[in-house]
């Protein structure tokens, strides 16, 4: 991730097979290391992981790191035509390059958008409020901090009796909200419909972010997204899939874990398959929408060399209420 730019590409790029690359990669000598069996006591605390990404951040404090995604668009065409005061929960979101395309194009969205650094989001904020005159856009884009892999989202986000309807349990919380995990018990951003809580989300979008999670904690991440959409909402996925050109850089001693490597900053990345992506949202409770590899060729002029890039699009819905 560190430095790079991310090529303009649509999911259904397919500059090559994937299948291909695998073979390539899987017969060259030069990558066994990449198989072997994972190295153990790989597994970091949720401070160390978190701790890595606002170190990061902190040095990265101009906020221009990642450009803004505005492929994102193309991909998933819903974020264009979604109705009036549609809801979206944007995961990691860093300096708002997934945010801030999506409230350009769409004036009818709210964006929640939740990262595990401060100061990211105070950049983030900044970020979004100068990028343009037209002044509704900071008002739909509203910031908290949280840790996706270990706490869940705020009950103001969701309430506990939004989450028992949408999983059609008896509602156990007449009153709203329950304080039982200390977070963020009351609501910021208080809606005209809800009083104690903004009544779930439309959509989630999860973009490179889940890949910074320690794979034992993703589990939890996704369920975290299903409690918390509406039912018939859905995930936009994207993230590092497997024998990215970046995967395959990675030296021997990066190697912390299946699949699992650590950059010199102490941040970490995993590199996705389907099947794992597949077994992920549908253990949670999703339905498939779309899942494939985007296989994009990259040329870097400086160095003449071709780069192979691999990214996994998803897209996942929550079941409509009576079909789950
Ligand atoms: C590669 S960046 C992606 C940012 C943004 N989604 C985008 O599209 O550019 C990953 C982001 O996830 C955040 N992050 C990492 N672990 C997290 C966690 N456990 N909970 C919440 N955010 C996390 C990092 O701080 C970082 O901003």
């Amino acid at each position: 991730m560190s430095g790079e730019v991310e090529a303009e590409a649509e999911y259904f790029c397919k500059d090559f097979e994937w299948e291909d690359l695998r073979s390539e990669v899987e017969a060259n000598p030069c990558f066994s290391y990449h198989f072997q069996s994972a190295p153990s006591s790989s597994s970091p605390s949720p401070q160390s992981d978190v701790q890595a990404w606002k170190q990061f951040h902190l040095r990265h404090s101009s906020g221009k790191f990642f450009k803004e995604r505005r492929y994102l668009l193309k991909e998933f065409p819903e974020l264009l035509s979604c109705p009036p005061n549609s809801k979206l929960l944007e995961i990691g979101c860093g300096n708002a390059s997934t945010a801030l395309p999506i409230l350009r194009a769409n004036k009818d969205v709210i964006v929640y958008a939740c990262d595990c650094s401060d100061e990211t989001l105070e950049r983030a904020k900044e970020i979004v409020s100068g990028a343009t005159t037209v002044a509704s856009i900071h008002h739909r884009f509203r910031t908290f901090c949280c840790d996706l892999s270990t706490n869940g989202f705020p009950y103001w986000l969701a309430c506990n009796s939004c989450r028992d309807q949408f999983s059609q349990k008896q509602s156990q919380c007449l009153s709203g909200v329950r304080e039982n995990n200390g977070l963020h018990s009351t609501n910021p951003y208080p809606s005209e419909e809800f009083g104690c809580c903004v009544g779930g989300v439309d959509f989630v979008t999860l973009v490179f972010t889940l890949s910074a999670v320690p794979p034992e904690r993703m589990p939890k991440s996704i369920k975290e997204c299903f409690v918390v959409l509406k039912p018939g909402g859905m995930v936009f996925f994207r993230d590092y899939g497997l024998y990215d050109m970046t995967m395959l850089r990675f030296e021997p001693d990066k190697r912390v874990g299946f699949r699992e490597y650590m950059r010199s900053d102490g941040t970490r990345s995993y590199f996705f398959c389907l099947d794992t992506v597949r077994s992920l949202f549908l253990g949670a409770g999703f339905t498939e929408l779309e899942l494939d590899y985007c296989c994009v060729k990259s040329v870097n002029r400086q160095k003449g060399k071709c780069m192979r890039r691999v990214w996994v699009h998803g897209k996942f819905q929550k079941p409509a209420l009576g079909c789950q």
